[in-house]
């Protein structure tokens, strides 16, 4: 069967992640390998009342194929929500809903690339965008990110030397790393693609799970015409929705609506007004303010126990929001033989190596905090400690 598969399937690596997760299935090891929401705050009960209430009250309506743009009262929700979060002006016309926010990488990559066409992504970055994009086989660019944002001298030679097409960032508590662009940076990427054709891809379903500091400029602001943001209610609703968003402006989206029809014609219909429903009757902010609560005290623990366990050279970052920190070990250690020692010691993370393009092998580590109480992070971090020093 070796010659069945398109070039495009056999160069995609399978998920990472979704192999290491084999490893821990096992009840007795503490993983910090997940990248899930906490099941705890998935909203069971007014979902299922959103569900019987829609079935009870438009009856054989919901059940029928519809348009492909996503259900208006919905793109209205997230229109009014962006104008209250974030001050942004955004039409309904320039929403579409999209089947998560994954599919939106798809529906960008295949409106965008062809094959061989430059895209910058950052260094760490989302291997779900790797994935996704590495299907239309572009030539990526990785640029470094860290504390404060990209790296603005490599991001200036990439756009010198090469004319990338797309630009995607996660600016927010980024997966993996944890790290949000400062204002500053912001405006200074912005400010350098400027005056050039890249599209910039923000990609923030982190945005919302903000537990101190304070909300920084969106690229949407800075670059309307350039900026492509896409949204998910996975991480503060329920990820098996799969319910996600789009916006571009009106120049792109009759494009991307076209790829969105060829790909699965309209998001699933029954679940977009289910969801409308849910968020009419409940208060979306009081129940994103319980799970940050939450992760707030996770990380804060996760930080507590890595400066009591770790070796001091170590580094980590400490983020504002989001589920996952990242961590560096000294140079020339190897985050992969840390996993092998560490899974002896029953504890699990994803070692740095599915979010470098070129999958080397490196010293980092992504560590998440959604999913383990204090209590179990405090024990992990401590197994986890213990085995870096076994490999000093
Ligand atoms: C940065 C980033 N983008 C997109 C996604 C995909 O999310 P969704 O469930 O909306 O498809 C994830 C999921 O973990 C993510 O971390």
């Amino acid at each position: 069967m070796e010659n069945a598969f398109s070039d495009r399937i056999t160069d995609v690596p399978k998920s990472f992640i979704r192999e290491i997760l084999k490893v821990t299935n096992d009840t007795s090891i503490i993983s910090f390998a997940g990248g899930l929401p906490n099941r705890l705050f998935f909203p069971v009960k007014p979902l299922q009342k959103a569900s019987f209430d829609v079935f009870e009250e438009e009856g054989s309506d919901i059940l029928q194929y519809a348009n492909s743009e996503g259900y208006l009262g919905l793109r209205q929700y997230i229109s009014d929500r962006y104008r209250k979060q974030e001050g942004l002006d955004i039409s309904v016309n320039d929403i579409l809903i999209t089947t998560g926010s994954q599919q939106g990488l798809d529906l960008l990559g295949k409106t965008f690339l062809n094959e061989g066409d430059d895209l910058i992504i950052e260094e760490p970055g989302y291997l779900g965008a790797i994935q996704a994009f590495a299907m239309y086989r572009p030539r990526f660019h990785p640029v470094p990110v860290s504390e404060g944002g990209m790296d603005l001298v490599a991001l200036g030679k990439v756009l010198r030397e090469r004319r990338p097409k797309l630009l995607y960032t996660v600016t927010n508590f980024q997966n993996p790393s944890g790290i949000s662009y400062s204002d500053d940076n912001r405006r200074a990427v912005a400010e350098m693609v400027r005056n050039s054709s890249c599209l910039i891809i923000q990609d923030d379903p982190y945005g919302d799970l903000r537990f101190s500091g304070t909300r920084k400029v969106s690229f949407k602001h800075l670059l309307p015409d350039n900026t492509v943001l896409l949204g998910s209610f996975s991480k503060t609703v329920a990820p098996a929705l799969r319910l996600g968003w789009l916006v571009a402006p009106p120049a792109l989206m009759d494009k991307l609506i076209i790829a969105k029809q060829a790909a699965d014609l309209h998001t699933n219909s029954l679940a977009q007004r289910i969801l409308y429903r849910y968020l009419c009757d409940n208060d979306l902010d009081a129940h994103i303010a319980t799970i940050i609560h939450q992760y707030g005290l996770q990380k804060a623990a996760m930080i507590a126990a890595i400066q009591q366990y770790f070796p001091a050279d170590v580094q980590y970052t400490n983020p504002e929001g989001g589920m996952f920190l990242w961590v560096s070990l000294p140079a020339g250690m190897s985050s992969m033989a840390l996993f092998e020692a560490a899974i002896k010691k029953k504890v699990a993370f994803v070692p740095g190596t599915p979010f470098y393009v070129d999958r080397k092998d490196s010293n980092t580590l992504r560590l998440n905090f959604s999913c383990s109480d204090e209590a179990t992070i405090a024990q992990g971090i401590k197994r986890l400690g213990d085995s870096i020093r076994e490999l000093f």
